[in-house]
């Protein structure tokens, strides 16, 4: 990779798991030529946003309670073309996002869930499988279209679900894999290295 670093503007509203194992990806070297740009919330008190201070990150909050989606939006679209933002990484963001934002960052939005997509979009994406019954359980980054946990995938990981789980723990490995799957799914597409046909995402040196 060569040029100027990848800047990744993440988006969350909680606790910010998938983007401190993010962080410590690039700290550790295991993503070289790209940074956090900017960390952005929607509720003013997410632990993830302190932690991101905490770690001298820039940080930025647009509350959006009360607010309509399509205003609330341009702020955030603002805030991340102010910081040069290349690639939105949506982590744990507990927000629709309105069809003009999606349009903006056109195949530049990823969005990680928890459960092998298309099966188990919307919320509670691990219980609705564990509740299933499903045998294999995991995770799926995608690009973010117009429709809820619908857009082209970059990769996904599975877990065999064990007679022994409970929804927590079938949670708590899922966790472990997302926390590996979103920043192997940011170096695939930071090196630029593929393609999207149709639905499908290609990585060139699979040609
Ligand atoms: C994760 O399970 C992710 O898949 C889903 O929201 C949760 C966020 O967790 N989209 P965290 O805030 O990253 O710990």
């Amino acid at each position: 990779m060569s040029g100027s670093p990848l800047r990744l503007g993440v988006l969350l509203s909680g606790r910010g798991s998938n983007f401190l194992a993010i962080a410590e990806a690039i700290r550790s070297g295991r993503l070289p030529g790209v940074e956090i740009a900017v960390v952005i919330s929607n509720i003013a008190g997410a632990p993830g946003l302190s932690a991101a201070e905490s770690l001298g990150l820039s940080t930025a909050v647009f509350v959006s309670k009360g607010r309509k989606r399509a205003e609330h939006d341009t702020d955030v679209a603002a805030s991340l073309h102010e910081h040069n933002v290349d690639l939105v990484i949506l982590a744990g963001y507990m927000r629709l996002l309105s069809p003009e934002f999606i349009a903006a960052f056109h195949n530049r939005i990823l969005n990680i869930h928890p459960s092998l997509l298309p099966a188990f979009p919307g919320l509670d994406a691990q219980h609705q499988a564990f509740d299933y019954g499903v045998k294999i359980a995991g995770c799926t980054v995608h690009f973010v279209d117009e429709h809820l946990d619908h857009g082209v995938i970059v990769l996904q990981r599975a877990i065999p679900v064990l007679d022994t789980d409970t929804a927590e723990t079938l949670s708590a490995r899922i966790l472990t894999e997302e926390h590996i799957a979103y920043s192997e799914a940011i170096a695939r597409v930071a090196s630029g290295e593929y393609e999207i046909s149709g639905r499908r995402y290609l990585r060139r040196d699979s040609f």
